[in-house]
């Protein structure tokens, strides 16, 4: 079982001709409102793969709560631990897409994300003690990722995204740390202008067993006990980059929970990632396993 504690968020999406520069008003296509979130997103991720998900998260007493936890639950994601927080909105992040490029830029506002605390995870039981991966992201209250991985029994995957400082004590009980370059850039506090500066970059970081560095088209560097594998990525035509990073964190919850090893499981999540490019939206572009045994070139 996976348990995924983190961000359920309404996606206002509009295409844009180009990414707005401080001041400057642009004119966009037709608005999209999709369901997203990167903690929702990577439970969804998993569970078209056929993960058994759990998720521990907030909305508020809205129609846009009610409505998001029913796509979690039909998504076949254990909504047990979604519950609706009084006097606080469903989170919201507005999206623009660059309509060439397929590159986004993105707003959040957590709203009742915020109000996911350390002792609602202390509340959902045994599922974070039980899970055979927990899989955490930053769009929730720094205190409630701490509590989640101390009470994690299994493995626990953290993408840091957004960036923030992550304290000492909270890397010596990830696994598995998936930045993507920016994020990784701001752990380190330097610019990563290269592969070579990522690697450093990566094999620098104290505390977690592996790091694993989301690189957009130039795949995933896989770095373990010293040692720096680049995993390619899969040729696919972009057009919406939106929750590529959490097809990837879905998919490498999933094959590291069904023990593939770590090498084995990136070039799994590069496959979900480019999939999940391919369509606009957050979780309606996330793949089916069916979908990425195919561009794997595998029978299913
Ligand atoms: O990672 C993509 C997600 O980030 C979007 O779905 C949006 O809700 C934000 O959380």
């Amino acid at each position: 079982m996976i348990a995924v504690v983190g961000s359920i968020n309404l996606d206002l999406v509009v295409p844009v001709p180009h990414h707005p520069v401080p001041g400057e008003t642009v004119l966009g296509g037709d608005l999209a409102e999709h369901p997203g979130g990167k903690g929702a997103n990577q439970a969804v991720a998993a569970a078209r793969l056929g993960a058994q998900v759990a998720m521990v998260g907030r909305v508020g007493m809205d129609q846009a709560g009610t409505a998001l936890r029913a796509v979690l639950e039909r998504e076949g994601v254990d909504v047990r631990w979604v519950l609706a927080e009084a006097g606080v909105s469903t989170g919201r992040a507005l999206i623009a897409v660059d309509r060439m490029t397929g590159e986004n830029s993105i707003i959040v506002s957590p709203g009742a994300n915020s109000a996911l605390f350390p002792e609602h995870c202390a509340a959902s039981g045994a599922v974070l003690r039980d899970a055979s991966v927990t899989l955490l992201q930053q769009e929730i209250p720094a205190a409630t990722v701490e509590a989640a991985a101390r009470l994690a029994g299994g493995t626990v995957l953290l993408n840091p995204a957004p960036a923030r400082d992550l304290p000492a004590e909270l890397l010596d009980m990830v696994d598995v740390l998936v930045p993507n370059r920016t994020e990784l850039a701001a752990l380190v506090g330097h610019p990563l202008p290269d592969l070579h500066a990522v690697a450093d970059a990566a094999r620098q970081l104290r505390g977690p067993a592996a790091v694993v560095v989301t690189l957009g088209r130039d795949g995933a560097l896989l770095c373990e006990e010293g040692a720096v594998l680049l995993v390619p990525a899969l040729e696919v035509t972009p057009v919406d980059t939106t929750a590529a990073g959490d097809a990837f964190c879905g998919a490498l919850a999933y094959a590291i929970a069904g023990g593939s090893p770590l090498h084995e499981a990136v070039r799994r999540a590069n496959a979900s990632a480019a999939l999940a490019t391919t369509l606009p939206g957050a979780q309606p572009s996330l793949p089916t396993r069916a979908e990425v045994e195919k561009l794997l070139g595998h029978d299913f």
